[in-house]
């Protein structure tokens, strides 16, 4: 009963969306499990490029299922927008994407409250998306929030509404000095919203459980990075759900037994968007990559991406959260003109070597990443279709960083196509099944 887990082991933007994609043909279902639309997935077909935020990018492939699962957070403006995005380009989304009623609804407030609290941080500001993610989750957590399966009856969800809505208006208020929200105007959209999406309402649960015991392979999908982690991450500068391995089962419903493979996704360096620690970041005025050829900007905000060297520290820690038994490592071709590529591959803090990661973002400040370098190869891998093919020093790079991570890389990117996809061993071991 294979399912395997494709996950961000670094800030996010690792190039999921394209490693997804290239893995949904060995697999039936797939589902996306924690997050919102604070995740933006970029994958390049041919001519045509799909942006999704919270649709699995499985939907692309006519023969999947598809799944938004228990754990995710969903704005169902978003939602219809980007269903009639994809309707309007051919994806059929009937009898083949489906919610979990335990999914929890980002109302008007969540975004509000937000936006007013980021600003209200001043310079301890995280720099979130302002998609309501963090208020959306606060809530699910203190037990006042709303889920899809509430919104199936208008009078359990105007009976919730009201009491919630008494809360969170104290708190515009009072807290924010903001006007309070109308509860019949909420109640009106969320009926309308309510009623595009209510025929894609099941128990995803049990969808994937009868998908594992007829042998049918499940791909669970994981947004943002391992280091937005709300656990595990650069804390406070995270987002607000579990991203790793265990909250990607626990988004899905599927029992962490129930997983045969975890694969992690690197960027061949690194790259964070928002703010918060980064020890290799190199300061845009030396960076080593033009952002707009490597097209380092935020797929939902569109904020430029800071960018560092690739930091084996953290790829270390990453495989540990997470359980990951192999890598993918994407944007190799990016690096194809540089002289000379660093690897981070430890950390002085005080002069003294450091085990592990910093906890504290005093710490993290105190960080003096130490590197080893290696030589470029100077010469394009975008036509490459297989390893070895690729220059030799490209070969000695990956085999550098499996090294030091201790690791198999399984999957290379070296651009956006799919074309440009090379697999070594797909997660599932299998022969794709369409
Ligand atoms: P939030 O998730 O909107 O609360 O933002 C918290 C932090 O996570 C910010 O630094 C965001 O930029 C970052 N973040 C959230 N989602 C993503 C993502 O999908 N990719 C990269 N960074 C993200």
């Amino acid at each position: 009963m294979p399912a395997v887990i494709v996950l961000g082991a670094q800030w996010g933007d690792e190039g999921k969306g394209k490693i997804i994609d290239a893995c949904t043909p060995y697999a039936k279902h797939i589902v996306r499990a924690q997050g919102g639309n604070n995740a933006g997935h970029t994958i390049i077909i041919g001519e045509e490029e799909f942006k999704l935020h919270l649709t699995p990018s499985g939907i692309l492939h006519p023969d999947t299922q598809c799944y938004i699962g228990a754990g995710t957070v969903l704005d169902l403006a978003v939602l219809l927008e980007e269903w009639k995005m994809l309707v309007s380009r051919g994806i059929n989304l009937t009898g083949r994407l489906w919610i979990s009623p335990h999914a929890h609804v980002i109302m008007p407030y969540h975004k509000l409250i937000d936006q007013l609290g980021e600003k209200r941080k001043g310079s301890q500001a995280i720099g979130t998306t302002g998609r309501g993610i963090g208020p959306c989750y606060a809530d699910k957590i203190n037990r006042i929030g709303l889920r899809i399966a509430d919104l199936i009856s208008p009078d359990v969800l105007k009976n919730r509404l009201k009491g919630i809505l008494a809360i969170k208006n104290d708190e515009l208020i009072r807290l924010y000095d903001a006007e309070p929200l109308s509860e019949e105007t909420i109640l009106d959209e969320l009926l309308q919203l309510r009623d595009s999406v209510k025929s894609h309402i099941a128990p995803v649960d049990l969808l994937l459980d009868l998908g594992l015991k007829n042998h049918e392979n499940i791909l669970m999908e994981g947004a943002q990075g391992t280091f937005l982690d709300i656990t595990s991450g650069t804390y406070p500068f995270v987002t607000s759900s579990n991203t790793s391995a265990a909250g990607i089962c626990s988004g899905a419903e599927v029992g962490p037994t129930r997983i045969t493979h975890t694969l992690g996704v690197f960027k061949a360096y690194t790259t964070r968007v928002g703010n918060g620690p980064f020890p290799t970041e190199v300061p845009d005025s030396e960076s080593f990559l033009d952002h707009h050829k490597a097209r380092e900007f935020g797929t939902t905000t569109g904020r430029k991406r800071r960018t560092g060297w690739f930091d084996v520290v953290m790829a270390q820690a990453a495989i540990r959260y997470n359980g990951i038994d192999s890598m993918a490592l994407t944007k190799l071709d990016i690096l194809d003109e540089l002289e000379t590529i660093k690897i981070c591959t430890s950390y002085l803090i005080d002069g003294k070597a450091i085990v592990g990661l910093p906890v504290t973002p005093e710490e993290w400040e105190k960080v003096v990443p130490q590197y080893e370098s290696l030589p470029g190869w100077k010469q394009s891998t975008a036509d490459i279709q297989t390893i070895e093919e690729l220059p030799k020093n490209a070969r000695r790079y990956i085999a550098r960083l499996e090294e030091l991570c201790d690791i198999t890389l399984t999957i290379l990117s070296v651009g956006p196509a799919r074309s440009q996809t090379i697999i070594c061993q797909n997660p599932f071991f299998i022969q794709a099944v369409h």
